[in-house]
């Protein structure tokens, strides 16, 4: 959930830091800061708040120094406060760190009851005195760290920096990912390729428990036996430019935009237009045996899930159980033998999700991930590489990567079905077609950008917003409530439009907007019956439709939205754009920081 960076450098290595710091603000922008080693000491630069409080602390006092390590920070112990921001350090050592030490507050209390002094509130900085004693006491960096590793529970990704060695860092992860980079007379680390992409190509990924020495000939990795090891370095395809946005005012908006794109480009892997057949990246991997499917993720890639549930059930008769991924191994969740898990996740690297992952594949699970980052810890412990082509997404509200699942699991439904012989032929034409369909009509839904920005200030004023849907529709009224609480911080809420009369019909008056997502079809008229229950008690009702819908319903409302009429099945990926853009435009009317929004991070690697 923090960003880490760490040079064993030639030449001075701050603006490099801090331009690798660039590449992972999404990782968390609570607070940044950079250590070097220089002339005997250790120097350090902190600034709260985003990277560009850093960087004006930097312009005004620069900090030399050929060797060093940064961090941006996602606070979990301790408030986003300069004091609280990494590095963390001693007279001998500096750290910085991704993760959580669960532990920390007996070894912080026996750290005291030895005279040690700590500053901050953070769970980090038992490790920067625990290592710091051992090399105060004589000995060496590598043995130092070694010798601390075991005493350290919970998640981690460290760098280390010490004073008496400016010649060297130290690495270790158990939990949060960390590489290392192999540059020209240089070594890096970093959290991921991304952060090094302006460095080098050459990446080497830790495993579990790895640890490992960089100097600037190369790296020595341990296991966590602290056996020696290799580890495959392989050419990383992110490349040294950062995304730009474009012409767009925001990463969000420019990614919204994207999805026809980002859509035609994904299904181009899971469909044969000619053949009009679905299929897999690994076209041998054998569905048929698959009895269960358990699908878990977070947040939007939870509710892409959600959808899918209907769409495996439908298609493929197979059953299917849906968790969110912190609730999913903390449940006992009975696992037999011919079950599927799904992950899905934009990022490839959620905590939850992965902890969900490997605790199925230790349980015998099949595991299939669907994934945005293909070189992320999900995409390459998964018996399954299900890659979105999303392309990086910046803006923390996932919008892209959204429609991209859905494409992907839309299309490994329909291969499921097919293996368990459940899909004529002419059902699966029917699939391939209206998937195809997807691109234009996401293009089609983009038409009406201008005039849902023109009804936002509605939705602005509101201090409560309710969505409603059903069917499908009902994860697409989840993922608008969360959109538009992430992003505006209006308190919002989704429903199945169904269960509103059970109680929260209480919450209804004319201070209360509900957005009815009710394409036409098979459940419509259920939904509006829903809606006019609202509209009965005053409620002020937004209805996204297609144009029969808002003929035969939209008379009374506040305001309606037009969609393209498209087949139910891609429905979802279509009514994603609405809900994503009036949760834009609001939080645009509103003034907040859309593209990094209050309290968030992109990639969330604590549980
Ligand atoms: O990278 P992941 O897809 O695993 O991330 C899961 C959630 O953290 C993510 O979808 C989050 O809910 C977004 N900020 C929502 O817009």
């Amino acid at each position: 959930m923090c960003g880490i960076v760490g040079i064993v450098g030639a030449t001075p290595v701050a603006d490099r830091l801090l331009d690798g710091l660039k590449r992972l603000e999404y990782r968390g922008y609570d607070s940044a800061g950079i250590a070097t080693a220089v002339d005997g000491r250790i120097e350090r630069r902190r600034a709260s708040g985003k990277l560009i409080h850093l960087a004006e602390v930097l312009q005004g006092d620069p900090l030399p120094g050929s060797t060093g390590i940064a961090h941006t920070r996602w606070a979990t112990h301790g408030g986003p406060t300069t004091n609280n921001a990494h590095p963390h350090a001693t007279g001998e050592v500096a750290l910085v760190h991704n993760g959580i030490i669960e532990n920390f507050k007996p070894l912080r209390d026996e750290l005291t009851a030895r005279g040690r002094t700590l500053e901050s509130e953070t769970d980090t900085e038992v490790v920067a005195h625990l290592v710091s004693e051992k090399v105060e006491a004589g000995m060496a960096p590598a043995d130092a760290v070694r010798e601390v590793l075991p005493r350290l529970h919970g998640a981690f990704a460290l760098a280390i920096l010490f004073r008496q060695h400016p010649d060297l860092l130290v690495g270790a992860r158990l939990g949060s990912p960390l590489v290392v980079g192999y540059g020209d007379g240089e070594t890096y680390l970093g959290s991921d390729a991304l952060a090094l992409a302006a460095l080098t190509q050459r990446i080497a990924y830790l495993e579990e428990g790895d640890w490992v020495v960089i100097t600037r000939e190369g790296a020595q990795i341990f296991d966590r036996e602290n056996n020696p090891v290799e580890r495959p370095v392989t050419i990383s395809g992110v490349t040294g430019e950062l995304v730009s946005k474009g012409n767009h005012r925001h990463y969000m908006l420019k990614e919204i935009y994207e999805q026809p794109i980002v859509v035609a480009q994904t299904l181009r892997s899971y469909l044969q237009r000619m053949e009009e057949r679905v299929t897999l990246p690994i076209p041998d991997f054998d569905l048929s045996a698959i009895r269960r499917v358990t699908i878990v993720a977070c947040g939007t890639s939870f509710y892409a899930g959600m959808v899918a549930k209907y769409w495996f059930e439908q298609f493929a008769r197979v059953p299917v159980d849906l968790d969110v991924a912190s609730e999913f191994r903390y449940r006992a969740p009975v696992m037999e033998e011919g079950g599927l898990m799904i992950v899905i996740s934009q990022s490839g690297e959620t905590a939850d999700t992965l902890a969900a992952l490997r605790h199925a594949k230790s349980e015998g699970q099949k595991i299939a991930a669907v994934v945005n980052v293909p070189t992320s810890t999900m995409a390459r412990e998964a018996d399954l590489l299900l890659p979105t082509h999303a392309g990086p997404e910046i803006g923390v509200a996932s919008t892209k990567a959204f429609t991209c699942q859905l494409a992907v699991l839309a299309a490994l439904a329909a291969n499921l079905a097919r293996a368990k012989g459940r899909l004529t032929p002419a059902d699966e034409k029917s699939i391939v077609r209206h998937l195809a369909e997807a691109p234009a009509a996401l293009n089609g839904a983009l038409a009406y950008d201008e005039s849902i920005e023109a009804m936002a200030h509605s939705v602005a004023a509101a201090r409560d917003v309710l969505y409603l849907g059903r069917g499908t529709d009902y994860p697409l009224a989840l993922e608008g409530a969360l959109k538009l609480k992430e992003i505006s911080y209006i308190h919002a809420e989704g429903y199945a439009a169904g269960e509103m009369k059970h109680g929260p019909i209480a919450l209804i008056d004319d201070a209360v907007p509900v957005i009815v997502i009710a394409p036409s079809g098979p459940l419509f008229d259920k939904t509006v019956s829903n809606m006019q229950e609202v509209q009965a008690r005053g409620g002020r009702v937004i209805l996204i439709s297609d144009y029969d819908g808002v003929q035969a319903a939209g008379e009374n409302c506040l305001a309606t939205i037009t969609m393209p009429k498209v087949h139910p099945l891609i429905a979802p990926l279509v009514y994603a754009v609405p809900v994503q853009l009036l949760a834009y435009h609001v939080a645009v009317a509103k003034g907040t920081d859309v593209d990094q929004p209050r309290n968030l991070a992109k990639s969330v690697t604590v549980e």
